[in-house]
């Protein structure tokens, strides 16, 4: 008999795309979704882009009955509701700690009561903070961090005592979190709540550190989403892009459909249990690079970025997944091209310039919020 997972926020970016996979690979799928108005829209209704063969349960995972309901007759689960915005999260803070870290606990007592054979949750690159730097001297520094002074004078790069300017490398699980805002807290509390309390009660547990997840479906309604999505979202509203600091930070862009395919694999592999993967392309690319790449797939080359020389509260300055462990493990290994998969992005991007506007405030009711410097 195929199995039944449960993934929670189901019906999100991700969790859509992991039901596409399991279904195709002969799992049976349901989603506990509230359909949270910020992701889907006021009103919202079951989306259009979630296969017909999922079970979607509207639900919150903070109320206990819909998730004991929710886990009736299921094999295994992936938690990945959640509230999904860094910058809201530092003044949404009790929003952001009930659904996150509650709704967590919620599942997990749940959980206790009714053990699964898997439990997967959906970690963040966010909780290292900075990533893993190398000095001149090719010493590995895991703390950096840049002082407001430095920020004020608009030198955005990580620097030892002495001055002389740190190299970015790959970070492993290894490097310490360094936990700069709420919800990369939570997403930490999450992580480590869901291995201790899966270890106390025999529920093999595996938590993902996502890098910067991008692919089709992602809510461009939503001003709080993921960075290409909001360039896009500009870029179709004729407007440009506004980067922060000079564009020069760099990020692990990895595509959706191979985050699903990490999340598959996570469930299989039996070695994989108690451990923490994290999941990127194990590429990198400038903030600014990607703009230009964006605009290309969109045709919006005219439209020059705007380039804020502005910090925000919590941002990092570089960090790049190193995926050595999820490849030796899971077997993981990223498919999708980047240009590849911005072209996927742009096709489906065509025609939503109206989902678009929102995106374009979300800096302003940052600096409103004295989120910026
Ligand atoms: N997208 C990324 O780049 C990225 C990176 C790192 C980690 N993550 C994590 O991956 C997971 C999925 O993210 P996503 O990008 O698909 O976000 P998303 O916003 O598209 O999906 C989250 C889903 O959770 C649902 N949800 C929110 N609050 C809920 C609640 N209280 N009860 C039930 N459902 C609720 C929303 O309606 C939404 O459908 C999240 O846990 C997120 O923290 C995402």
């Amino acid at each position: 008999m195929a199995k039944r997972i449960l993934i929670t926020g189901g019906a999100g970016f991700i969790g859509s795309h992991l039901a596409d996979n399991l279904l195709q690979h002969g799992y049976e799928v349901r989603a506990l979704d509230c359909l949270s108005s910020q992701v889907h829209g006021e009103h919202a209704r079951r989306p259009d882009y979630l296969d017909p063969d999922v079970e979607l349960q509207v639900g919150d995972v903070r109320d206990p009955v819909a998730v004991r309901r929710a886990l009736e007759g299921v094999d295994a689960v992936y938690h990945f509701a959640a509230k999904v915005g860094v910058g809201q999260s530092m003044y949404q803070v009790a929003d952001y700690t009930a659904v996150n870290n509650e709704g967590t606990a919620v599942l997990l007592e749940a959980l206790i009561e009714r053990p699964v054979e898997r439990l997967i949750v959906a970690s963040s690159m966010s909780i290292y903070g900075e990533g893993l730097y190398r000095t001149p001297a090719g010493e590995l520094i895991s703390g950096a961090e840049r002082g407001l002074a430095q920020l004020q004078m608009h030198d955005w790069e990580l620097r030892t005592s002495r001055g002389d300017t740190l190299t970015p490398v790959p970070t492993p699980e290894t490097k310490s979190p360094a936990l700069a805002s709420v919800y990369a807290l939570g997403k930490y509390d999450q992580e480590r709540m869901c291995l201790l309390v899966g270890r106390a009660y025999k529920i093999p547990t595996v938590a993902l550190r996502f890098f910067n997840v991008y692919g089709p479906r992602q809510a461009l309604s939503n001003p709080y989403t993921g960075v290409l999505a909001i360039f896009a979202a500009r870029y179709l509203a004729d407007q440009p892009p506004v980067i922060f600091e000079d564009g020069l930070q760099q990020r692990d862009f990895v595509n959706v459909r191979d985050i699903a395919e990490g999340c598959r694999l996570a469930l299989e592999v039996t070695r994989a249990a108690d451990k923490v993967f994290n999941l990127g392309s194990g590429e990198h690319f400038t903030v600014r690079a990607v703009a230009e790449r964006i605009s290309a797939a969109l045709g919006k080359e005219h439209i020059e970025p705007r380039i804020a020389q502005q910090y925000r509260v919590g941002d990092i300055r570089h960090c790049f997944a190193d995926i050595t462990l999820a490849r030796r493990v899971l077997g993981y290994s990223p498919q999708v091209a980047f240009d590849e998969g911005l072209g996927e992005l742009a096709e489906w991007l065509q025609g939503r310039t109206e989902s678009a506007q929102p995106a374009a405030d979300a800096g302003t009711e940052l600096a409103a919020r004295g989120l910026t410097v």
